[in-house]
């Protein structure tokens, strides 16, 4: 079953167009990965689905038990089981880790007693305890990535985007967060659209990736798939040959038919 779809959609910036009719089916429980160059529209399309900007033409639909969301109009509802660890966040520095979390979570409506236990639970799932108490503002650039990541969660919701969740975050930090994305996934079966710029994060937590280059999404399958597609024989390559053009065809590169066309392309140059 599909949670998001997203059809035609384009946003300009003026003249810059940061996504050119996107379509997209995100299913429900996946682990989505959303990768691209620097300004190829990742955290657009996020801001687009969790309402903060609305596109410029094209549709996109939030399904919730059986009931469709428009981005467009429906953003309460959607809101109320969808979270997003944006990109450039930040903590308020005068609050401690916990009560970062906890408070977020009260702003979003959780009920206390909930709040408070699930803001427990994320302190041990992301590796605070001990610092809880602590001010955010005498914290490392990493300890307050994951207080976000945290503050993310408190509302337990069922959709959650992570745009570069482990960015600035060390080896042991970024373990510990691919880990907890695992558990939400795996045993909570959430839904989880996730950017990053680290493909083996990608190889390890997500079902399927969507590439979007210079707006367009150029491909779309697990990273197997899109490794078959392309004829390539690692997943980095199949990234490097798309975002730098080479690789890139014109029309429908989801249809087998382009399999084809590229065998034959490749075959011709030969
Ligand atoms: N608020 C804005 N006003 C004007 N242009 C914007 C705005 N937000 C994004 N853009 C433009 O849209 C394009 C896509 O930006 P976006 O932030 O979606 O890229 P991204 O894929 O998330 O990149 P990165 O990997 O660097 O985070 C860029 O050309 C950017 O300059
Ligand atoms: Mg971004």
């Amino acid at each position: 079953m599909d949670i998001i779809e997203i059809e035609n959609v384009t946003k300009k910036f003026k003249d810059n167009i940061a996504l050119d009719n996107v379509s997209l089916r995100i299913r429900k429980g996946e682990v989505l990965g959303l990768l691209g160059p620097n300004g190829a529209g990742k955290t657009t399309l996020i801001r687009i689905l969790i309402g903060l900007i609305k596109p410029t033409s094209g549709t996109a639909f939030v399904t919730y038990n059986g009931n469709k969301y428009d981005v467009k109009k429906d953003i309460m509802e959607i809101r109320k089981k969808a979270s997003l660890l944006p990109q450039e966040a930040e903590v308020y520095e005068n609050l401690t880790a916990k009560e970062n979390i906890l408070y977020y979570g009260r702003i979003f409506g959780t009920p206390n007693g909930e709040a408070k236990r699930r803001t427990e639970e994320l302190i041990d799932m992301i590796g605070l305890r001990g610092r809880e108490n602590d001010l955010t503002k005498e914290f490392s650039g990493g300890m307050k990535r994951k207080v976000l990541v945290a503050r993310a969660l408190v509302m337990d919701p069922d959709l959650i985007f992570l745009d570069e969740p482990t960015t600035g975050i060390d080896i042991l930090g970024a373990r510990t967060v691919r880990n907890l994305i695992k558990k939400l996934s795996k045993e909570m079966h959430k839904t989880i659209i996730l950017t990053t710029h680290d493909l083996s994060e990608v190889s390890e937590l997500c079902d399927r990736v969507g590439i979007l280059v210079k707006g367009k999404l150029v491909a779309l399958g697990t990273p197997d798939e899109l490794e078959e597609k392309f004829q390539k024989a690692g997943f980095e390559d199949v990234f490097i040959g798309l975002a730098t053009g080479e690789g890139v065809l014109e029309g429908d590169i989801s249809t087998p038919k382009v399999k084809t066309n590229l065998i034959s392309r490749i075959l011709k140059k030969r």
